[in-house]
């Protein structure tokens, strides 16, 4: 039999459990992507129902949505009488993508034409919109008032992004990823908790270069960073993530700044504080050293026998000493159970509160989806068991509130 914390690592953390979406499918090229859109809110746990405008039937068919659904899909208001009304009733969020410039054009103005713009006027609940279209359409300004109009009542945007296009051009247009309008559902039919907060993060290795070809790192992936970064936004902060190299998608909703070096995280980190942080959590894993000199040129191997280095700045402590200082959380990677060590960090560096982690345990510490962390602030200490980086993100975030409140 497995063991249950096998099990527990497996387990996907399920955001959209018991929610039901409501997705309106209109007719953009980018129609086919809805397959996938629905694929995904589903395995995040939702039951999910389509709605498609006669346009996107010439692009996808309406087959392909009920299997991917798992569900009926509705093409007209004389389906099935009162569906318009019904189904709208029962949605816990309202997601169209693609939203063409036609549809966001007849929302913004309550027509309701089709089974998508009557349910919509329908609907009292969150609404995501994500536009797709050509840049020329995307930018024309009778689109954008009509895009204001709708912003101005709450409906949240996702998208468009910039790159190829289908019409063979390049511009803004395109559809978002679907991860990312997946997240903004999610944050759509979450409480807005952490609204009116300005959250740091930082994430991932430095660098430290030895020439342009060798450099000193460690081997954290950013994973429990980013975490965080998507976890905060998803409660309604404002995040900036400020990340060391690695191969990890920015997040839905945040400010990312790539970093290099110890040195250029300090600075960016000490810039972005200063524009009013309210919380920093540095989930960075910073070198502690760096080589004592950077050759502009490879360096010879019979030219060495040592390394000498230098001590990097010590962020933390930078920003605990600024006059105006956010609410500051630490993490210590440790090998072995060195609790001790982690709260005596805590006091030295003056921070609100630092999460250990022993990084020799199963599941825990680099590299893995999960973790096994144990949350230690001023007030006491709570251990969360091994669950997944997300729900640990979450955890950190709770007891942050808790604290403040
Ligand atoms: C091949 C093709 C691709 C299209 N792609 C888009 C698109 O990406 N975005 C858009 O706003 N309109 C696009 N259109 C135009 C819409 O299909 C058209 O405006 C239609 O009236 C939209 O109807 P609906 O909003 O009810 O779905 C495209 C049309 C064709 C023929």
């Amino acid at each position: 039999m497995r063991n249950s914390s096998a099990t527990r690592r497996k387990q996907k953390l399920k955001r959209l459990t018991n929610k039901s979406v409501l997705l309106g499918v209109s007719g953009g090229i980018a129609a086919y992507k809805a397959a996938d859109l629905v694929r995904r809110l589903k395995d995040d746990g939702s039951s999910v129902t389509v709605m498609m405008t006669e346009a996107a039937l010439k692009f996808i068919t309406p087959l392909s949505l009920q299997v991917a659904s798992q569900n009926t899909v509705y093409t007209s208001v004389f389906q099935e009488p009162l569906k318009h009304i019904s189904l709208p009733a029962q949605a816990d969020a309202m997601v169209i993508a693609p939203a063409t410039a036609n549809i966001i054009a007849k929302l913004a103005n309550g027509i309701a034409d089709d089974i998508l713009s009557t349910a919509f006027i329908a609907f009292r609940g969150p609404v995501v919109i994500a536009p797709a279209m050509n840049e020329r359409m995307y930018e024309h300004p009778l689109f954008q008032e009509n895009l204001k109009r709708l912003l101005s009542l709450g409906i949240r945007q996702v998208g468009p992004e910039s790159g190829s296009l289908a019409c063979g051009e390049e511009g803004t247009g395109r559809l978002a990823e679907v991860s990312d309008i997946v997240d903004a559902v999610v944050a759509a039919v979450t409480p807005q908790d952490l609204r009116g907060h300005k959250i740091v993060v930082t994430a991932g290795p430095t660098r430290e270069h030895l020439d342009p070809i060798r450099f000193l790192s460690n081997r954290s992936s950013g994973k429990m960073g980013f975490s965080i970064a998507r976890a905060a936004r998803k409660r309604g902060a404002e995040v900036v993530l400020i990340s060391g190299p690695t191969a990890l998608k920015r997040p839905w909703g945040v400010v990312l700044k790539q970093t290099d070096s110890a040195a250029e995280m300090l600075r960016t980190v000490k810039e972005e504080t200063k524009k009013g942080a309210t919380v920093l959590i540095m989930a960075a894993a910073v070198a502690d050293f760096r080589p004592r000199q950077q050759a502009g040129i490879k360096v010879d191997k019979g030219a060495m026998n040592s390394l000498a280095m230098d001590r990097t700045e010590d962020i933390i402590a930078s920003v605990a000493a600024q006059k105006k200082r956010p609410f500051i959380i630490g993490f210590a990677a440790e090998t072995g159970g060195n609790q001790e060590r982690a709260k005596q960090k805590m006091q030295r560096k003056n921070m609100d509160m630092i999460i250990f982690n022993d990084v020799t345990e199963e599941g825990a510490g680099f590299e893995t989806d999960t973790n096994n962390v144990v949350i230690f602030d001023r007030k006491g200490s709570a251990k969360t068991g091994l669950r997944s980086k997300d729900e640990i993100a979450d955890a950190i975030l709770d007891r942050y509130l808790e604290i403040k409140t």
